[in-house]
């Protein structure tokens, strides 16, 4: 009987650390765990990850290049940069001629996207960071972008109210909605598409809508309210 109720014990103990650390990647634990977790897995993180190119270019880059092709010169703020995917993905294209700061709270990551964005020399910049205060004047960016990182902040609201600060009004904010099973894994963080919606409706985001992307995530756009 002791032994069943110790085995018990050790399923449970292990289901419950794998929900913890893997599953919801230490966000019920707190930021530092979040991010310390990051800088554990920042040297593998690509090789696992494996994003194509193409698939980048395709339905990452040249969709928000798009919303910015009024503009010669864009600047593009990415939070949570992680190893620089979308600094990658834009500074790649031919026809994208602006620049990009990449902001992340873990440093191992940001070295792994510092080596990677060499080559892109004064078009792309790096800041350690976390995402809850950027360090940046109101009204600056044309573009804010954050994928697959809203679901790992303390407080998604207050992220978000700070990417729509420092967004020039007018300008364009990408951000992904984590769905499926995985998503509802987060609890109240999860949010299906009409609560994304007005979630960002309520921040000052105007013209919003939602693009089917990953199998875990959407991809979701907004316009940052003109003053009237
Ligand atoms: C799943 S990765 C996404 C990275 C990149 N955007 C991509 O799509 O590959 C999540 C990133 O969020 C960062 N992060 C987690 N919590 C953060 C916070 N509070 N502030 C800033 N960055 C944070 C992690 O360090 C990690 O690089």
């Amino acid at each position: 009987m002791l032994w069943i109720a110790l085995i018990i014990g050790i399923l449970v103990t292990a289901l419950l650390l794998y929900y913890l650390l893997v599953v919801t990647e230490g966000v019920f634990l707190g930021r530092r765990l979040v991010v310390w977790l990051y800088d554990q897995v920042a040297a593998t993180y690509d090789a696992r990850k494996a994003v194509d190119p193409d698939f980048e270019a395709f339905f990452l880059a040249r969709p928000l290049q798009h919303h910015l092709k009024h503009l010669p010169n864009p600047l593009i703020l990415d939070v949570a940069s992680g190893t620089g995917r979308l600094p990658i993905a834009l500074l790649e294209e031919p026809l994208f001629h602006g620049r990009v700061i990449g902001l992340d709270a873990s440093a191992k990551m940001l070295a792994v996207a510092a080596e990677k964005l060499r080559p892109y020399r004064f078009r792309a910049a790096l800041v350690q960071q976390t995402a809850d205060h950027l360090p940046f004047p109101p009204n600056c960016f044309d573009a804010v972008t954050c994928l697959e990182a809203l679901e790992f902040f303390p407080n998604d609201e207050t992220a978000v109210r700070e990417m729509v600060r420092v967004l020039k009004p007018g300008g364009v904010l990408l951000v992904t909605r984590r769905k499926g099973i995985w998503g509802k894994a987060f609890l109240s963080r999860y949010r299906s598409v009409n609560q994304f919606a007005n979630f960002l409706t309520t921040a000052e985001m105007e013209a919003v809508y939602t693009v089917p992307w990953q199998q875990e995530y959407d991809q979701v756009y907004g316009r940052k309210r003109r003053p009237a």
